[in-house]
């Protein structure tokens, strides 16, 4: 029988019902992010609805990224295109984490090859007037694309909400563009603290008004992304950061009891506990942390995303399929596995090797015992 995923005709697997959407089942994603035995190991990628598919450089056109995410029905198609193509069992909205901070008119872009850049970066406290707070209307285009893609999409496939997390968007607002070692974002911690935890107040306020407003459209989990937070010691992560990624998802978690969160950081593995006591409901990890390693340090109910090595998808589909299978292993079976990469889809990847990986997770963790939402079949992966 052909793995699930690679044909449009909807293949059972086990008995009745003939329908592969069944009403009351849940869609694998929402099952394994509250650690329940979903239909198969559900899949979706990092950066999935970009540069690497050739069908987003023939829609996306020239110009910033900033004004493709304003035009909602190319926002949806692009947020469509992986799907369809891969069979992924989660959407991921087409936005940027830079997005609120550019509604609010703070003067902030994203540059091609380099990524956000903003002109007049955030230094001393009279720069944080031009950081007014986010309200739903600056972000009507992003919840327009959220009710297009709530329509469009399969039932079986919830869309995923984002946003940066305030450190991670913190420093591209002090830096001003991609830096390497976070000199002016660490020389504000240590020299002016009480702006620093003020532009973190700030920045938890517009993260949650940007993620409540892609929730109450419909959306039906988030990522947090603290992707650089790996720069930091954990002193001082837990004493500049967490305070408040933790504000973030507790207050919605209390506008939306029953929404999975996900918290994701690049290079993290000397964070992993302080980042988990933050409360999220899924720990993202790199390919650097084992899954195994980081259920023995946290606890064997850990839910986990990831994390296959992005490198190994560019080394090709041999070995990106070894790679896949070394995940699965280190997972063990355990129902609380979302499968990603430990890091975004780069643009040099080949689409067919991330197919590969997409069919191979699938038929290697199918469970015949469970039916219902779990056939991915709904578009014609390539
Ligand atoms: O995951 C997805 O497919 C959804 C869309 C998404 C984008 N950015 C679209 C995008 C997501 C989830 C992000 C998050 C994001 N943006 C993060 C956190 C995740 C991570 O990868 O670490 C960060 C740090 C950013 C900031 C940012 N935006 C960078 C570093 C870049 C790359 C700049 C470049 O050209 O090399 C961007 C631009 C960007 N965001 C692109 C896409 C598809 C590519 C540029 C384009 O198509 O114009």
């Amino acid at each position: 029988m052909k793995p699930i995923g690679t044909d449009s005709v909807p293949v059972m697997v086990s008995g009745p019902p003939a329908s592969p959407v069944s009403v009351g089942s849940e869609p694998p994603f929402i099952a394994a992010a509250a650690g329940r035995p979903a239909a198969h190991t559900p899949v979706w990628f990092m950066r999935q609805a970009g540069r690497s598919l050739p069908e987003y450089r023939a829609v996306r056109g020239e110009g910033s990224i900033l004004d493709a995410i304003k035009q909602p029905d190319l926002a949806a198609e692009i947020t469509l295109q992986p799907v369809r193509r891969y069979g992924v069992d989660a959407a991921v909205l087409f936005s940027d984490i830079v997005v609120p901070a550019h509604a609010v008119g703070f003067g902030i872009d994203v540059a091609p090859g380099t990524g956000p850049v903003a002109e007049h970066p955030i230094r001393r406290p009279a720069d944080l007037d031009r950081l007014r707070p986010l309200s739903p209307e600056d972000v009507s285009y992003v919840t327009d694309t959220v009710d297009i893609l709530v329509n469009e999409l399969p039932k079986n496939v919830p869309l995923l909400a984002f946003a940066g997390a305030p450190f991670t968007v913190g420093s591209y607002l002090i830096e001003g563009r991609p830096s390497r070692n976070y000199r002016f974002t660490k020389e504000m911690m240590a020299t002016q603290e009480h702006l620093w935890h003020e532009l973190m107040e700030r920045l938890s306020e517009s993260a949650i008004t940007f993620i409540d407003a892609q929730l109450s459209h419909g959306a039906r989990a988030y990522q947090l992304f603290d992707s650089w937070a790996g720069t930091l010691s954990r002193r001082d992560y837990d004493r500049y950061v967490a305070p408040h990624s933790r504000r973030v998802i507790t207050e919605l978690r209390s506008r939306h009891p029953e929404v999975p969160a996900i918290h994701f950081g690049i290079g993290c593995d000397h964070l992993l506990e302080s980042i988990y006591a933050c409360g999220a409901t899924v720990l993202g990890l790199d390919w650097r942390t084992p899954i195994s390693d980081a259920r023995a340090r946290i606890g064997e109910d850990l839910i986990v995303q990831g994390n296959l090595d992005p490198a190994l998808v560019l080394a090709g589909t041999e070995a990106a399929l070894a790679g896949t299978a070394q995940v699965l292993a280190d997972n063990g079976g355990h129902p609380g596995h979302i499968f990603n990469l430990g890091h975004g889809v780069v643009p040099e990847t080949n689409p067919e090797v991330l197919a590969a990986v997409v069919n191979a997770v699938h038929s290697a963790t199918r469970n015949p015992a469970i039916t219902g939402m779990g056939n991915a079949n709904h578009g014609d992966p390539v």
